[in-house]
């Protein structure tokens, strides 16, 4: 028996991990999976809620890690999980994404020997002053395997030196949990519940410490939400931190339009997407989403390590100024929606790509079939 455990630990590695688990399980003969829970969010609706939505399995282990610096959030995790890894000694550790979880699981497992892979590696924004950057670049000079969602991510990797046969672009699993909870997204309530119509609202997430820590920038975005709310209702989910910062620093007063919430559950949340006349984000992997469901979105940031959401998906990029930012929505508000393409291979079954991979290739048991 080949033993698998994936490291989970904020809000956006649960949908990716999710699939996989069901996917390892046509190999259940020759692969046990297990997870563990860095507990990086611990809050009911920021981990729980995404837990019941994805149906995913418990973790076995919760390293209860909390808030913190990156350098005490980092170390916490590497111990919880050091432990872990010598008693268990896993055949192969997954980790995903690009949060602090990540970088310090995968720094544990690979210096205790264990065979690491990667889900979403190769991904670059260029941008070294974002901690996530830094998450990828790391993860990705020491891990063994590197699963990888669209072609920036291999043509990166090759660039860095990594061997191509330890490469397998396999699609996108936050896409496979995308498409599987669409239906269950169909039948929710939530635009009933806060009395909106499809196509009458921009749905709004920030959460970047660039964005929401500094007041002025803050301020920025009340603005412009001030302005989308003219000509639409704003749907705006708050992350902790961005909520703690509008109630802790004086700002001006967001327009009677703007919709404050608690933050939402996944299925609420794609329905939400679904039905929304545009998105404006800067999060990673609502540019993915927003591109697999042809929704315009708007992402205010500089740079994108997702570059394929722009060249082929509704994503656009627009710099965090006001006049930038406005005259975008403006525009999307104007003119007919961009459709955009799905990238290749975010089929919704990237995750069993992922498990033929692990089962053949790295411990090298036969094929098993979908059924
Ligand atoms: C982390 C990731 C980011 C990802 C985001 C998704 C890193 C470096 N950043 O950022 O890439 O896009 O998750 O949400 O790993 N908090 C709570 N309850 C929780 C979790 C956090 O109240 O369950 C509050 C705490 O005050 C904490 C703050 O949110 O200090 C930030 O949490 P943290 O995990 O440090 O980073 P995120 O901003 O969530």
């Amino acid at each position: 028996m080949k033993h698998v455990v994936s490291v989970v630990g904020a809000r956006p590695n649960f949908m990716k991990i999710a699939p996989i688990d069901r996917a390892l399980n046509r190999y259940s003969d020759f692969i046990t999976h297990s997870i563990v829970h860095t507990g990086q969010h611990y809050d009911s609706a920021m981990s729980d809620a995404f837990f019941h939505d994805l149906d995913i399995r418990q973790p076995k282990w919760f390293l209860g890690v909390g808030s913190g610096s990156h350098a005490s959030q980092t170390a916490a995790v590497m111990k919880g999980f050091e432990s872990i890894c010598l008693r268990e000694q896993p055949h192969l550790v997954i980790v995903a994404g690009d949060v602090n979880s990540t970088i310090g699981a995968a720094l544990t497992s690979v210096k205790c020997g264990i065979r690491t892979a990667h889900v979403e590696a190769g991904l670059r924004s260029f941008d070294r002053t974002m901690p996530e950057e830094i998450n990828r670049i790391a993860t990705d000079a020491i891990v063994d395997d590197f699963f990888v969602t669209e072609q920036s991510g291999v043509d990166n990797l090759i660039r860095e030196g990594v061997n191509s046969s330890r490469i397998h672009y396999v699609g996108n699993t936050m896409i496979d949990s995308l498409l599987r909870v669409s239906p269950l997204a169909d039948n929710a309530t939530i635009l009933k519940e806060l009395h909106l119509e499809p196509k009458s609202y921009a749905l709004v997430t920030l959460h970047r410490p660039s964005n929401v820590d500094d007041a002025s920038q803050l301020s920025m975005f009340i603005e412009l939400l001030n302005h989308v709310a003219k000509s639409l209702r704003v749907v705006f989910p708050l992350h902790p931190r961005t909520k703690a910062s509008l109630e802790h620093e004086k700002l001006a007063p967001l327009h009677p339009s703007v919709l404050c919430l608690d933050p939402l559950g996944y299925i609420n949340f794609v329905a939400l997407m679904k039905h929304s006349a545009l998105v404006i984000t800067d999060s990673g992997g609502i540019q993915e989403e927003t591109t697999a469901l042809r929704i315009p979105c708007i992402t205010a940031r500089t740079t994108t390590e997702r570059p394929v959401t722009v060249q082929m998906g509704t994503n656009t990029l627009v710099q965090p100024h006001l006049e930038a930012l406005q005259a975008a929505v403006d525009s999307v508000i104007s003119a007919p929606a961009v459709k955009g393409q799905i990238p290749h291979l975010w089929d919704g079954n990237a995750a069993d790509r992922i498990a033929d991979v692990i089962a053949m290739k790295i411990f090298g048991l036969p094929a098993k079939s979908n059924s």
